[in-house]
């Protein structure tokens, strides 16, 4: 019996929350070797295969990390793969940052701490979408230096960033002979699409950037993604949303998906873009089908771009990526536990997979077709001395057919194979998973998109002590407009603006003064002309100011900028003309870092009345204080024009407006045929992000400095902070669908003490850390209709189904519910497919009272 009290009660669940892992020098695995071959990697010995998550380390906080990488292991993943982003850490020559988001060791420690490998991918160019690929911008002043191809100067930068990587990972002993995580190390990045453009040199490049590799003594096998001549032994790898008859350009090297895009990124006034999860694991599942080996989604957690580490032109501060974890490191459901069964139903097969040199293709239909592993090779399962059931076998039964369900003989038995999807058979007969259906749990975050949750856009749904108002009392002060100290210089022309700039900021003040005649104004008023600014190109945005007032502004990439001006006669100030130029790098505001909780008060603020109007150039800041719980913490800036905001001197990244498209969205979404990034769009017509992540570990209780710097105008008194966690839990699963494959997740193989015919079909709830299921909002074992926030009874219901759910989820984190006639006491209709659906609320143990459950 559960038992609800309003008042606060030990936070005894929040522990799991928190808990460190220890980060020690000790060996987190008995030394062992990597090589491979032609099948897959070879691990101590063994091939392997190998599911990994992508999390860029500095798109999270070194708090997170724990959590994602918990739950990127209990999500099936055997491997952990980032990037590294040279210009976070070395961001003046010489000078290193390894730590916060950018303590690369302790990372990559806590993988190992949790059992799992690394694939580390050093780049150094890594594109990501990161500010300048990664590249520092003072690469771009070493003389005579030229990015990414065969030339001294870059190549000596690389070779030096690319060691201290490589030496910092062997000084702590992190690569496997050393007793470390890390199994897999990548050079270069999609160099493969660029090459052409630098002919002969671009081929010396590779060749160079390979053997630079090789000879750094890590001791583990390199790997060059969409890099079709990867010289040696560097295994060339395959990026792309189907990677399925991917071939290495050696017979001796393994079939590897380094990117396996989940997801896409968003610029500002972009649409959200959404990969189907049915999609997602057809892709996973035929790529092991057909011979694949190691595959990386890119990304597991895709996080936030912090600061101004965004890259462009325009990318948002929300890196997303409609990963299986989102932004806020909370699963992404249902694509996060599709994808765990999944995962469960390809580590079921592993023993076949690694056994067969290679699979056993057999055609089923016009567009249907099977892959079957043999422990042993099938001459020696005929002899008799051998019999099949001695010898594992796995299958893959894939009907590409974009439309049609079709229904195919495989040894004997008949099965039904949905367009667009692959059954998984890890005993070569009972189908532990299907591709296309789905019986993960949805998340329900979004009350609109209840009907289609698969593509709904994340939400915030709130109890009331989540909601944390910010004080009312707003203060401002003005940005000065145009050149404001002395550190002003002046040149002929224009300079390019990261030159100036050294991407210290986002802003650079160019002046000019000129002079206008009576004369002048007589001749355009004469000849009906007014006199226009002309820019022949620039980027990403500009505003024009004529003695202070803003007259216009421009965005884009590489625009030609054509701006009609009005002069009075006499001296006006105008930004960016030619002749006498004067340039200031940055901000006042920045430069006094008035964002900060040490140097704000150093900044004249004066309160802001309710009634101002919105002003352009401003800083804001008021102070609100934490809500209350552990949950991911989110700031609504939707009232906002577009600006940078900080939080207690944290930098939580730019913000902007700009809205999607408003058509381009489809009602629902097909998951049927290949997928692009314009497939499956959501959130048309709507800002492109207005919720900015504030990681907890940013936080105080109370008192918290929130400043904003605002170009364009807005309303800060709508500003709110809140609370990010989903309420409600939907499944529904027939008695005829898949057995409960997440709990065999950490099984190998089928050794005989599981069957898979035996196993009844399970749904599974899971409320996130620190959250329990309060209620059963319905529940229906019979033929139920509707979906999730609109279930209703169909003419058969169990009268039971309310009070067996109840009494196995009320009260805990997750629960897992029977989907047979046993586990509801009786049949409630002979002859009759049955299904389960369920509809759970979760709440926070720390804003309810618990007695007992
Ligand atoms: C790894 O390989 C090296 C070179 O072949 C060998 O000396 C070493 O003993 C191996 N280590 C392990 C743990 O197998
Ligand atoms: C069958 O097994 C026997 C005994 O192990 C062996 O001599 C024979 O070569 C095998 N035949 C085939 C076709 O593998
Ligand atoms: C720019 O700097 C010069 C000195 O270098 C100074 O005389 C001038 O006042 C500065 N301009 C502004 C607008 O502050
Ligand atoms: C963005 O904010 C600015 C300043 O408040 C406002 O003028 C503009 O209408 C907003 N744009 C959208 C699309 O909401
Ligand atoms: C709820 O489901 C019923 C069918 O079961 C449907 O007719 C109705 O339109 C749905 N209502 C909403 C609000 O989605």
């Amino acid at each position: 019996m559960v038992v609800f009290e309003n008042k606060a009660i030990p936070k005894l669940l929040l522990v799991c929350l928190f808990v460190q892992f220890s980060v020690s020098a000790a060996n987190f695995f008995q030394p062992f070797n990597v090589t491979y071959d032609h099948r897959a990697l070879i691990i101590d010995g063994k091939r392997r295969m190998l599911i990994s998550g992508g999390i860029h380390y500095p798109r999270a906080t070194p708090q997170m990390w724990p959590d994602l990488i918990a739950k990127s292991k209990e999500g099936g993943a055997d491997v952990i793969e980032s990037y590294t982003f040279w210009n976070g850490h070395e961001p003046v020559r010489g000078q290193y940052n390894f730590e916060g988001r950018f303590d690369l060791v302790k990372f990559v420690k806590l993988v190992g701490d949790n059992g799992l490998y690394f694939l580390l991918r050093i780049g150094p160019y890594v594109c990501a979408e990161w500010n300048f690929g990664g590249f520092p911008v003072w690469l771009r002043d070493i003389p005579g230096i030229e990015f990414r191809t065969d030339n001294e100067p870059f190549k000596r930068e690389m070779q030096r960033f690319v060691t201290k990587i490589v030496d910092l990972m062997l000084e702590e002993k992190l690569f496997s002979w050393q007793g470390g995580p890390i199994i897999l190390l990548q050079i270069e990045n999609e160099y493969g699409n660029m090459e052409g453009s630098y002919g002969q040199k671009g081929k010396e490049y590779v060749r160079w950037a390979a053997n630079m590799a090789l000879g750094l003594g890590a001791g583990v096998p390199w790997v060059m993604c969409k890099q079709t001549d990867a010289p040696g032994d560097i295994i060339d790898t395959c990026n792309n949303y189907y990677c399925d008859g991917y071939k290495p350009n050696s017979p001796n090297k393994p079939t590897i998906w380094t990117e396996n895009w989940d997801g896409w990124y968003t610029s500002w006034g972009g649409r959200l873009p959404h990969r189907p999860v049915e999609d997602l694991a057809f892709a996973v599942a035929r790529f092991f089908q057909r011979g694949g080996s190691l595959m990386n989604y890119y990304m597991y957690f895709g996080g936030t771009n912090f600061g101004r580490t965004s890259g462009g032109p325009f990318y948002i501060t929300s890196y997303d990526y409609d990963a299986p974890i989102d932004e806020y490191g909370l699963r992404s459901e249902p694509k996060w536990g599709h994808l765990k069964d999944l995962h469960a139903a390809i580590k079921l097969c592993e023993r076949a997979l690694v056994a067969a040199d290679s699979p056993q293709y057999m055609k089923l239909g016009p567009r249907q077709e099977a892959h079957v592993y043999w422990e042993n090779t099938q001459s020696a399962v005929l002899n008799t001395t051998l019999s099949e059931s001695q010898s594992a076998c796995s299958a893959f039964l894939a009907n590409i057919d974009e439309h049609n369900t079709a229904t195919v003989i495989f040894r004997g038995k008949s099965y039904s194979l949905p367009p667009w999807s692959v059954s998984i058979l890890p005993d070569c007969s009972n189908v532990a998973f299907n591709t296309a259906k789905v019986g993960a749990q949805t998340s329900v975050k979004l009350v609109e998109n209840a009907l289609s949750p698969k593509i709904s856009a994340p939400e915030l749904v709130m109890t009331k002590n989540e909601v944390s108002s910010i004080s009312e009392s707003w203060m401002s002060v003005e940005e000065p407009i145009g050149i404001w100290s002395e550190s002003n210089f002046t040149v002929q022309g224009l300079l390019e603006h990261l030159k100036v700039t050294k991407d210290e900021s986002d802003y650079l003040w160019h002046m000019t003064r000129i002079y206008v005649s009576d004369d002048d104004v007589a001749f355009w008023e004469e000849n009906k002309v007014s006199p226009t600014l002309v820019i022949d190109s620039m980027r990403d945005v500009l505003r024009i100011f004529i003695n202070g007032e803003l007259i216009g502004s421009v965005s884009g990439h590489w625009v030609k900028v054509l701006q009609p001006v009005q002069f009075q006669q006499g001296y006006s100030d105008l930004m960016l003309l030619s002749q006498t130029v004067g340039l200031q790098v940055g901000l006042k505001g920045e430069f006094q870092k008035i964002f900060t909780i040490e140097e704000n008060e150093k900044a004249g603020w004066t309160n802001l009345k309710l009634d101002a109007t919105p002003s352009t150039f401003t800083w804001y800041k008021a102070y609100f204080d934490s809500p209350d719980g552990s949950e991911p913490i989110a700031i609504d800036l939707g009232s906002m024009g577009k600006g940078q905001a900080w939080v207690n001197g944290h930098h939580i990244g730019r913000y902007w407006n700009l809205t999607a498209p408003k058509d381009g969205c489809p009602d629902s979404c097909d998951y049927r045929g290949a997928y692009g990034s314009n497939k499956c769009m959501t959130n048309c017509g709507k800002p492109t992000q207005t919720w900015y992540h504030v990681p907890r570990s940013w936080l105080q209780a109370s008192n918290n400095l929130l400043v904003i710097f605002e170009e364009i105008g807005g309303n800060p008194f709508e500003i709110s902070v809140k609370s990010r966690v989903p309420r409600i839990l939907c499944a529904q699963m027939s008695e005829s669908y898949y057995p409960p494959l997440r709990e065999w997740l950490h099984l190998d193989l089928i050794d005989g003490k599981v069957s898979i015919s035996d196993m009844k079909p399970q749904i599974h709830l899971q409320c996130e850390d620190g959250h329990i299921i309060s209620s059963i909002e319905f529940a229906s074992y019979g033929t139920p209709h509707g979906s999730c926030q609109n279930f209703s009874n169909g003419n058969c219901h169990s009268p039971n189904s309310l009070s067996v759910v109840s009494e196995a989820c009320v009260g805990r984190n997750s629960c897992s519910v029977e989907v047979s006639n046993a586990g509801f006491g009786s049949d409630p209709c002979r002859g009759v497919l049955k299904t389960l659906a369920v509809e759970a609320r979760c709440v926070s143990t720390s804003t309810i009272g618990v007695s007992q459950f």
